[in-house]
């Protein structure tokens, strides 16, 4: 049985202080469940004190962006280690943001994975199609070959520890979710890639959260579906109670 994974991708918003808020709503309205795993993703800046925020907290700490060397020359970036070393577990790769305004290729993604992977901490990997490429039919092609080049040269042990996300560019952020029938039909897709690319029982171990206006009031059902195993939340993740109700409605889930 795959366990639930809701993580909160704050992207570049709050400061200091209401970050600091936030975290401590979040931390006394969700420090009874225990049957969903939580992260929020705060701008880098803030990783240090939101760690120290939720210290002995059930709330992982994830980055939202990583490069792939150790140390060295590479002016404005940041290494796995110095993520571990202010107390993240997860990190997020390839978001479309990234892949779109700052021009991540699948080949950028695929080195920052390997690096990730190597250090210990667990990669979220992005995934989705544009509207244009959604509306021509290409959905579950684009979502291939992002798969292909993000994920290769990938054992079947580190695609075991790599949680993806789905996320169509079209919904992110627009207050247009997918249907439950339209995300689950690439989760599924995206699981029996993975059965080729790896192996069945790989496969049905790996995590794909659907991200993409993902509220209160649409969460269930797309959490319902056999291959949605959980929420990469935008906008709604920088309200508490928001984010709360997402993650209860989450944990009363049974499937
Ligand atoms: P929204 O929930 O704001 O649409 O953002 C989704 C997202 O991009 C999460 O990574």
């Amino acid at each position: 049985m795959r366990k639930l994974f809701i993580a909160g991708n704050w992207k570049m918003n709050l400061l200091r202080s209401s970050s600091q808020a936030l975290l401590a709503q979040l931390r006394s309205s969700l420090s009874d469940v225990a049957n969903v795993d939580i992260a929020v993703c705060p701008p880098a800046v803030y990783l240090r004190d939101a760690a120290e925020a939720l210290t002995g907290s059930n709330i992982g700490l994830g980055a939202q962006n990583v490069f792939s060397q150790a140390e060295g020359a590479y002016t404005g970036e940041i290494s796995c280690g110095m993520l571990l070393d202010v107390g993240c577990r997860y990190v997020i790769l390839g978001h479309s943001e990234r892949r779109a305004i700052f021009g991540e290729s699948d080949a950028m993604v695929n080195e920052k994975l390997h690096a990730t992977l190597r250090s210990g901490l667990t990669p979220i990997v992005c995934i989705g199609e544009t509207l244009e490429e959604r509306e021509s039919n290409r959905t579950l092609e684009v979502v291939s070959s992002q798969i292909r080049g993000s994920l290769a040269g990938l054992s079947n042990e580190q695609m075991e520890k790599t949680v993806l996300a789905y996320e169509p560019v079209w919904a992110i952020g627009t207050g247009k979710t997918a249907t439950p029938g339209q995300a689950e039909e690439v989760h599924a897709s995206i699981r029996s890639l993975l059965a080729t690319m790896f192996s069945d029982a790989v496969s049905q171990k790996v995590i794909i959260q659907y991200g993409g206006s993902v509220k209160p009031d649409a969460v269930a059902d797309l959490l319902m579906q056999p291959n949605i195993d959980g929420g990469l939340v935008g906008g709604a993740s920088l309200k508490a109670d928001l984010f709360s109700t997402i993650v209860q409605l989450a944990s009363k889930i049974h499937k």
